[in-house]
């Protein structure tokens, strides 16, 4: 497609290429995080499967440690697309690029979006590899994936009745609220600490533009962060990107099987 297309067009041609390679019918798209790849591994074989980079309006993914790939898995009836990769904002392209795998679920006529992502711990009683619901979010990136008089609500972003479903195979699930930022550096402990004055109980580099993106396209949203380390300050260690991965790949499986379950059961 010509550069300069709009970007709901771009999607629907990105879609078009999907069906054609990965078949239609599918009803969520789970967005793996830095360091949950290995979690796609627990769907078992996939059934089909692109790179990302061929796809309309996609780009290679650049962060360490993120695959780039569409995957094609069933879980019981529920067709599943596993989008291995994401582009943040961070890698300098814009906001578009960023919720392009979002809208292009969407116009493949997914109903539902599992977000999940790696995330610093605000909260003391975070540990690593845990699993925490969001609950809602603080978009701290400055940016809108929307453009124009599109004045989305978004009360309740993070469906209420998907983390009651999330609950009910794992009751302990906490739920916590996620501030995106722009990164890619890390925060400054006083960054954390001002987050944690204005509510948040996670930090990370994704996911909200990608929710705001999901709710405006009508898809309902379950959000879920991996604890890979507790944010700056709050330890006083330091943070290491490979050491985020790592705990990342620790968790995975676990929270593989989690993400089976839980498409498994989708209304
Ligand atoms: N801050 C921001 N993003 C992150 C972190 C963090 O501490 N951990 C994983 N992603």
């Amino acid at each position: 497609p010509a550069a300069g297309t709009d970007p709901d067009t771009l999607a629907r041609t990105a879609a078009a290429e999907l069906t054609t390679a990965l078949g239609d019918g599918h009803d969520v798209a789970v967005v793996m995080g830095s360091g949950w790849a290995p979690a796609a591994d627990a769907f078992g074989a996939a059934e089909g499967a692109v790179a990302i980079g061929d796809l309309p309006g996609f780009a290679a993914p650049t962060a360490v440690g993120h695959g780039g790939q569409v995957r094609s898995v069933r879980v019981g009836e529920r067709r599943v697309l596993l989008f291995l990769g994401r582009t943040h904002l961070y890698e300098g392209r814009g906001v578009e690029p960023v919720v392009h795998g979002i809208r292009t679920a969407a116009a493949a006529g997914v109903r539902t979006v599992v977000l999940t992502n790696a995330a610093g711990g605000l909260a003391p009683e975070h540990r690593v590899g845990q699993a925490v619901l969001v609950s809602d979010h603080l978009n701290l990136t400055a940016r809108s994936p929307l453009v124009g008089a599109t004045f989305v609500d978004l009360t309740d972003l993070y469906s209420a009745r998907l983390r009651e479903l999330a609950r009910e195979i794992e009751p302990d699930l906490t739920e916590g609220v996620y501030a995106a930022l722009p990164g890619p550096h890390y925060e400054t402990p006083a960054e954390i600490r001002m987050l944690r004055t204005l509510g948040a109980d996670l930090v990370g580099m994704s996911t909200a533009l990608e929710a705001i993106a999901a709710r405006a396209a009508g898809l309902e949203v379950l959000g879920l962060s991996m604890v890979t380390n507790a944010a700056a300050g709050i330890t006083g260690e330091k943070l290491d990107h490979e050491e985020v991965l790592a705990a990342g790949k620790a968790a995975a499986g676990r929270l593989g099987r989690f993400l089976v379950e839980f498409t498994g059961r989708l209304p």
